[in-house]
């Protein structure tokens, strides 16, 4: 069925695709913890039971069953086949599929060519401008922020004189089309049709995709009046929300991490010093699109040390943990941005700060006490229940330890208050936790073999519950893989998807449980999420887990019971209540 594509192509293709944003154009979607819900679209429901999990990649409906990955909500959003769905998802995300492009496509392709072709010959003249006597002024500014002719040059900074039609005759003169230059945003037309430079007077920051192409440019006022920045308007070739500054440079550098920073001149001045991981929005707030092209990779999160840096950085923080990735944050002392420390303090000083980065919850406690004052009692109860609220979040105990430690010695609240604080805001989540996952209504029996319609429904969804746990989780799987054999569960469906999670965890095959799933499954997409969506946004997997095994123990014990109990097996009855006794069971 795949075999339409090549497998580099459809994994291409899938991995420049997010679910979230793809079912977002149909769905109303609100975040609910780690996922999103909305009401259904594939059948009428007034309450939402769709969830889309952005971690897994993968839909499902409690309410009627329907799931799967970005393809398969494509094939019935649609009602589109798998080809013309992988094709579908192609170019919404500007992937061109050769050969079968349609005519459509193809002129859309064409004119892409010809824009990046012209936004390069822009380029050249920007750096041209900025060369010549003109450019003095920009020249001199440049070299006022420190920047060397090497770093000017790789980065292809250029200057637009301050002139309405300079850029407009080059280009012409070129044989670029009036209409191609206003529609790539580099040329503006007024209402009576008049057509202009829309940069001018400033020092032009090509922006260039990882592909290499220049899709727009941000263009920094020398001084005076107007706006500090001015970016290309968003294009064919340029989507804001899904690029990011230097990421071209970035994915290079062999770091091996990328430290996401406010600005373009922060980028410059990190790739300038050496730091060659940087990369920036464009003066729009982090989207999701943006931090998913990073987030396989350790993320440093590098904003301003203003009011506005912190707010950014606790919504950039959220939207990493949608996509599991290693978090860290860099707050920078004594300057407002990463460019300025590196011009006081000097590279040293920042690869300094990099080792020296916190945790995303050692951050959020430093802010906590940041300014607080701990002779008051009052602050102090506020401190206490604020970060239970932020360590009841964290599953490893070890881990949950050391920051309990350490809020214990800078706060003077003692381990053991802190602790009972935990406790008690674990149970009332677990308690929620339980209590949602008993109103779903499930939908595993209506998807699933039939000819087991004598399982139970709380056998079935401890089951799955149990399953995505250790999907989620290795230390879950670790913690329970003793206690379960294949046999263990009752649908096929079920030992088969734990007998691949034994797989991927035993082969360290590298990389996501569920991306690993969902690969060797294809054609099961919607049992799949079926089971792996089966339990969302629990704080503590491994207690979740516990839940689930207690039950799912009781019911492989009730089975085992009424079995005895049908043969008349005297004998195997109390030997299986004995059991039960010694475990402790009511
Ligand atoms: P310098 O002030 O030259 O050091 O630049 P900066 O890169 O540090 O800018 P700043 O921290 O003020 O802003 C961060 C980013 O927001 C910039 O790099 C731009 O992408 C964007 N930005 C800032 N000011 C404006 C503006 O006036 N208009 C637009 N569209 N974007 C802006
Ligand atoms: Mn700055």
């Amino acid at each position: 069925m795949a075999g339409f594509f090549s497998e580099e192509l459809l994994n291409e293709i899938i991995s420049a695709t997010d679910i979230v944003d793809i079912v977002s154009s149909y769905v109303h979607l609100k975040r609910s913890g780690s996922s999103f819900m909305g009401c259904c679209p594939f059948h009428k429901e007034k309450t939402p039971s769709f969830h889309v999990s952005a971690d897994k990649q993968l839909y499902h409906c409690f309410g009627c069953g329907a799931g799967g990955s970005a393809v398969q909500f494509i094939m019935n959003a649609e009602g589109l086949d798998f080809p013309d769905a992988v094709k579908f998802l192609a170019d919404k995300v500007g992937i061109r599929i050769p050969e079968e492009g349609t005519h459509q496509n193809e002129e859309r392709y064409h004119k892409k060519q010809q824009i990046y072709e012209m936004n390069r010959d822009a380029a050249r003249f920007f750096r041209e401008s900025l060369l010549s006597d003109a450019g003095k002024e920009a020249r001199d500014y440049l070299s006022k922020r420190g920047l060397e002719g090497q770093t000017i040059a790789k980065f292809g900074i250029g200057y637009s004189l301050s002139s309405w039609d300079s850029l407009l005759k080059h280009l012409e003169s070129k044989g670029y089309k009036r209409t191609l230059m206003v529609e790539a945003g580099l040329c503006i037309m007024n209402e009576k049709g008049h057509v202009y430079d829309r940069f001018r007077g400033r020092v032009m920051f090509p922006i260039i995709n990882p592909s290499g192409n220049i899709i727009g440019f941000g263009g920094r006022i020398l001084s005076g009046d107007g706006a500090k920045y001015m970016n290309s308007p968003e294009s064919i070739v340029y989507d804001k929300g899904k690029n990011l500054f230097a990421l071209n440079l970035a994915k290079k550098s062999e770091r091996g991490y990328f430290i996401l920073v406010e600005g373009y001149m922060d980028v410059i001045s990190l790739h300038q010093a050496g730091i060659t991981a940087a990369v920036a929005g464009c003066g729009t707030a982090l989207t999701r699109e943006q931090a998913r092209l990073i987030s396989k990779s350790p993320v440093y999160l590098c904003y301003d040390s203003d009011e506005a840096g912190i707010k950014a950085c606790e919504r950039a923080a959220e939207i990493f943990k949608d996509f599991g990735t290693k978090l860290k944050v860099i707050s920078i002392p004594s300057s407002k941005d990463a460019d300025e420390f590196i011009k006081n303090f000097g590279k040293n000083a920042f690869e300094e700060l990099i080792d020296k980065a916190k945790t995303v919850t050692e951050h959020r406690i430093d802010l906590l006490l940041k300014g607080a004052n701990l002779d008051d009692v009052a602050q102090k109860i506020e401190i206490m229940e604020k970060a239970a609220q932020i360590f009841a979040g964290i599953s490893n105990a070890v881990e949950r330890e050391v920051y309990v430690n350490q809020l214990s010695i800078k706060s003077g609240i003692s381990v053991e208050a802190i602790n009972s604080e935990i406790r008690k805001v674990n149970s009332k989540n677990l308690r929620r936790e339980v209590r949602s996952e008993i109103q779903k209504t499930v939908s595993i029996q209506n998807t699933q073999a039939p000819e087991k319609k004598n399982i139970t429904k709380r056998r079935a969804k401890s089951e799955a519950g149990l399953l995505s746990m250790m999907a989620e989780s290795q230390k879950v799987f670790q913690s329970f893989k003793e206690h379960y054999k294949e046999e263990s569960f009752s649908y096929d469906i079920h030992k088969k998807i734990y007998s691949l999670i034994c797989e991927f965890y035993e082969n360290n095959a590298g990389g996501k449980c569920s991306d690993y799933l969902s690969g060797n499954m294809q054609g099961e997409e919607k049992e799949l999420s079926a089971v792996l969506m089966s339990v969302q946004n629990v704080d503590n997997p491994v207690l979740a887990a516990k839940d689930f095994m207690n039950v799912l123990d009781d019911e492989i014990f009730n089975e085992k019971l009424t079995k005895a109990q049908n043969e008349g097996n005297i004998e195997a009855i109390s030997a299986l209540l004995k059991e039960k006794k010694q475990k402790g069971g009511k």
